[in-house]
């Protein structure tokens, strides 16, 4: 199957989201939609999903044109769709997710289980994932969510997959096994969109590739003929640099010190140690426990052991409340889940942290408020339109830098950020690593948790690489580069 979107214009209110765009894709093509926060992927592809309806333009199925108004239409057609936010219903079964508008059902007409259950379980073990079908959505952890996601849409034998960032919450093997399944989908003749800020992955999975930048199509062609700088340079309409970040020399006094943490099953005989102005990663693979670990220190895990001590203080941490009032503030690894209120505005999202220092007797000072936040959207440069406009009204990359904003107006003395650039384009991915470089600078502690070795290598001066719950290594300088720090991980 071709798919050919013609003259696509969108706009919302007075912002012109998509002006004149041209795509297509057909049958055992992956091809790449690339471009900033806010180019205008996601809403491309809500409209080829039947999620949103275009203003002009048109879309072609084999020649044949077709209108979609509503995903139902756009998923009967053979396209199906992999949303940027999780579309899982928590307290429903893995297997009973599979099948949601298309439930199997018996002669009776009652909802088949056991069948369902089955092809669940067989859909499974042919792509080699170990989740039990009898699982509840809640206890997975997101990544994977994702894989069900995935697997869902390939239960609905779709011609034309749509993936939104597939990938910002998987670790390696994770992304392998999601690029193998993709693989087997081009062989039986799958077109798959691709959308994603992780360039390596494109060079690596992509057939083609399309650069949107502010609503119109600047680049595309085959991948091979392209390159990382080159598309950088696309999407941005700059070079974007990648030489390393210069460290700061002046480490401070100790902010945090761990001493013997365990908490079993996830992690044991934590021993670290954090000072002012120094940027520490911590890095493994899924399952190595780093944010458990550092979900503890924050209130978010109890009955620990060990010790954990504050500005060489001993603290017993009971809430995440007595914890950010001693000045630690924590980005969680998922967005989509932890760290956005979907009815809440932009400005409520970006302050709820600081509301109560701007509060008094009761009243909210409104003009403090959006003072403060206008700060950090200056400095982050959010892509947004009036403060009260709903978060979700946001691209994706865009609302990662209002949950970045609303911890950095805490004026945190240690800073956690746990896959702090998911979803945020290359170039904003450098303004954010300054960002933490000049916090480091002012004498910040930071901690960085990621799984991005070029992340790690960027931004931190020396990092710990973690395996099942234990630290295995620390690394620094010239053991600190990407084969190395893979070997550990993976226990070697
Ligand atoms: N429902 C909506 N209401 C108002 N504006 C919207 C809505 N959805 C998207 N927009 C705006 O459209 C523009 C494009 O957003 P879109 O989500 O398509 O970006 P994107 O390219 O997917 O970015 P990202 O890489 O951050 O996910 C943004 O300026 C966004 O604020
Ligand atoms: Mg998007």
């Amino acid at each position: 199957m071709k798919v050919s979107m013609k003259g696509i214009v969108k706009s919302f209110g007075a912002n012109d989201v998509l002006r004149q765009v041209d795509f297509s894709v057909e049958g055992g093509e992956i091809c790449a939609l690339l471009g900033e926060n806010g180019a205008g992927k996601s809403t491309l592809m809500n409209i080829l999903g039947g999620v949103l309806q275009a203003d002009r333009g048109q879309i072609e199925l084999d020649g044949r044109p077709v209108s979609f108004h509503s995903p139902a239409q756009s998923l009967d057609a053979g396209i199906a769709f992999i949303h940027q936010e999780l579309n899982l219903i928590n307290d429903l079964p893995v297997y009973e997710n599979m099948f949601i508008g298309r439930e199997l059902r018996k002669k009776s007409g009652f909802i088949d289980h056991k069948e369902e259950i089955r092809q669940t379980r067989q859909l499974f073990a042919g792509l080699d994932i170990d989740i039990d079908p009898n699982a509840r959505v809640a206890s997975l952890d997101a990544s994977y969510k994702q894989i069900v996601e995935i697997a869902r849409a390939l239960l609905m034998k779709a011609s034309i997959i749509i993936m939104d960032e597939p990938t910002t919450s998987l670790t390696d093997p994770e992304i392998e096994r999601v690029f193998d399944m993709l693989r087997t989908l081009k062989k039986q003749n799958v077109g798959v969109v691709f959308i994603s800020h992780k360039l390596r992955e494109v060079m690596e999975i992509c057939d083609t590739y399309v650069v949107l930048r502010d609503g119109v199509v600047v680049a595309g062609g085959p991948v091979q003929e392209t390159s990382i700088p080159r598309i950088s340079h696309d999407m941005v309409g700059h070079d974007v640099r990648t030489e390393p970040l210069e460290q700061t020399a002046d480490i401070g006094p100790e902010v945090l010190r761990l001493e013997d943490l365990t908490l079993e099953p996830y992690y044991r005989r934590i021993n670290l140690a954090v000072h002012a102005g120094e940027v520490l990663g911590v890095t493994g693979l899924l399952g190595d426990g780093r944010s458990e670990v550092f979900r503890t220190v924050f209130g978010d895990m109890n009955k620990y052991q060990g010790r954990i001590l504050i500005e060489g203080k001993p603290v017993q941490v009971k809430s995440t409340r007595q914890v950010l009032n001693m000045g630690i503030a924590y980005l969680p690894r998922n967005r989509k889940e932890n760290a956005i209120i979907k009815d809440m505005d932009i400005l409520d999202n970006g302050s709820i942290v600081t509301l109560e220092r701007i509060t008094r007797c009761g009243l909210i000072d409104r003009k403090k408020q959006l003072n403060n936040f206008d700060r950090q959207r200056k400095d982050l440069q959010i892509k947004m339109g009036k403060p009260t406009d709903m978060i979700s009204s946001l691209s994706g990359g865009n609302q990662q830098k209002v949950v970045l904003a609303k911890w950095l107006m805490s004026d945190p003395k240690l800073l956690i950020l746990d896959n702090p650039t998911q979803g945020v384009d290359v170039g904003a991915k450098e303004e954010i690593y300054d960002i933490i470089l000049q916090l480091a600078k002012r004498g910040v502690a930071v901690v960085v948790l990621s799984n991005e070795a070029q992340e790690i290598i960027r931004v931190c001066g020396r990092a710990l690489v973690m395996y099942h719950g234990n630290i295995c290594a620390e690394v620094s300088g010239e053991t600190m580069n990407e084969a190395n720090m893979m070997r550990l991980a993976t226990g070697g």
